[in-house]
């Protein structure tokens, strides 16, 4: 059993998690208890940290957790080889980041009387960054340890081993040293092309299509996992793009990509080869720095919605049944944080899609923004009937 702690949309990391890994709950507003043996915490885009659950107390407060992590670690390391590092981070608590830090200390000192020594990472907020975590590899190997102390709302309390926080370094390679970047098209997180691939779920060895590739950041996340990749997109360039940067993903990550990148209109492209997933976003509009006026909000979102649309209608006749496809589509914030969306979305059955049902969140919960952006993602998760 692992909990995680969710990015910064839970949603979208507890679906993402869901769709995984099936058997997913959440536990607090911002953690999920994932029931698998396994957990591959590289391939997540929406969980900032995960753990191995080790321990659960059924109610508590910091002073509880504290007490039940010093006795069980001093005893569990009054033999470890070699120095440990060690960080803590909790959450849900009320407690203070000198209060985490003092528990730490306290299991320093426990460990030096029996010669253990012990690096205490300074907490400067109740939890690590997940920088920090991850510039120290909390982890990733066995002395240099993370324990996630997690509360939720009935004081439940539980105790993880961390896994891993996100790789950040990682991420900024694939997102900032690609060879071709481009500003207009928009700038897929590759955090988020994970989230969008996890979420299409793609079986094992398929061909994972793209058909508004862009750059290829979708397409680059299924290389790193493993898929074929198809990639077809109306601009020249953006298929120029694609290929150079998938180019330099296989070169500088050592893997052999099975890929195919054509120009097409997605509204009456043909795809030539077999396709086992589509995971994409979509055509989104214009960004907007602030709500536009409501007749260029209708211009854009009917502009939207026929491209979107006529792709759907394309594309259903080229997929077998049961292939599934997460395509991010725009919504439109208002100042009131409200939603504008795609007329398409309440009409996916009439397209000849179901939507894939999740018990942990509801698929109008699936948006991607930031406080400052207008134009979100929504993320349609549907299955070809
Ligand atoms: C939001 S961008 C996608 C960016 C992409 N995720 C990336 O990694 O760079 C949308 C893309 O859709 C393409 N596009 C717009 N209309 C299209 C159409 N009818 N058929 C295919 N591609 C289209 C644009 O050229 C643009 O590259």
């Amino acid at each position: 059993m692992y909990i995680s702690i969710l990015g910064r949309q839970p949603a979208l990391g507890i679906a993402e998690l869901e769709r995984l890994y099936g058997d997913v709950t959440w536990f607090s507003d911002e953690s999920a208890i994932i029931n698998t043996p396994r957990l591959d915490f590289e391939r997540l885009g929406g969980s900032q940290k995960a753990g191995r659950i080790v321990a659960e107390l059924p109610r508590g407060d910091w002073t509880a957790a504290s007490r039940k992590l010093v006795s069980a670690y001093a005893q569990a390391w009054r033999e470890r080889e070699g120095k440990i590092t060690l960080g803590i981070s909790s959450y849900g608590f009320n407690a203070n980041p000198r209060e985490v830090q003092k528990t730490g200390i306290i299991l320093k000192g426990r460990l030096k009387e029996v010669g253990v020594s012990l690096r205490l990472i300074p907490n400067s907020d109740t939890a690590l960054s997940t920088a920090t975590s991850h510039h120290n590899k909390l982890g990733l190997s066995d002395n240099k340890v993370e324990l996630l102390v997690v509360r939720n709302k009935n004081g439940k309390i539980i105790i993880a081993e961390s896994v891993g926080a996100q790789n950040i370094t990682a991420y900024a390679k694939r997102d900032q040293e690609r060879p071709k970047r481009d500003a207009f098209v928009g700038m897929l997180p590759p955090k988020l092309a994970q989230t969008i691939l996890n979420l299409a779920n793609p079986a094992a060895g398929a061909r994972v299509l793209d058909p508004f590739c862009g750059t290829g950041v979708v397409l680059q996340e299924a290389s790193l996992q493993g898929f074929k990749v198809y990639g077809t997109d109306l601009s020249d360039k953006m298929v120029d793009y694609t290929t150079k940067n998938l180019d330099w993903l296989a070169a500088t990550h050592h893997l052999t990509i099975d890929s195919i990148v054509e120009q097409g209109d997605a509204m009456n492209h043909r795809w030539s080869d077999a396709i086992g997933a589509v995971a994409c976003e979509g055509y989104l509009g214009q960004p907007f720095s602030a709500p536009p006026s409501p007749a260029k909000l209708a211009e854009v979102r009917k502009n939207c919605n026929y491209i979107m649309g006529e792709f759907l209608r394309n594309i259903a006749s080229q997929l077998a049944s049961g292939t599934p496809l997460c395509v991010a589509v725009p919504a439109w914030k208002a100042a009131d944080g409200s939603f504008t969306h795609l007329p398409l979305v309440s009409q996916l059955e009439s397209l000849g899609y179901t939507p894939v049902p999740l018990s942990t969140v509801r698929s109008s919960e699936l948006l991607y923004y930031r406080d400052d952006q207008v134009v979100a993602r929504e993320l349609l998760v549907i299955t070809k009937n």
